[in-house]
């Protein structure tokens, strides 16, 4: 589904970038252009970036959000 019509951008690159590190809307805004025109899509973007960073968050006993490259987190290991 599109996110961002402007940009062509669909959910699921969204999570896509989000898995490989784009933890912030900014970093969003920069990789993929999302919200950069007309501005429709931030609440949807953001909507999808918080879905994103929660499952991430529970995938460790911690909370630690993993960047691409990094197997657990460096203080429990989960
Ligand atoms: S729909 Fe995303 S900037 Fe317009």
């Amino acid at each position: 589904m599109y996110v961002c019509i402007c940009n062509g951008v669909t959910e699921r690159r969204i999570r896509e970038a989000v898995a490989a590190g784009d933890t912030t809307f900014e970093a969003l805004q920069e990789d993929l252009g999302v919200a950069t025109c007309c501005g429709c899509c931030e609440e949807e973007v953001r909507g999808v970036l918080t879905a994103c960073l929660r499952t991430q968050r529970n995938n460790t006993q911690c909370g630690f959000i993993a960047k691409p490259g990094t197997i657990a987190c460096p203080r429990c290991a989960s």
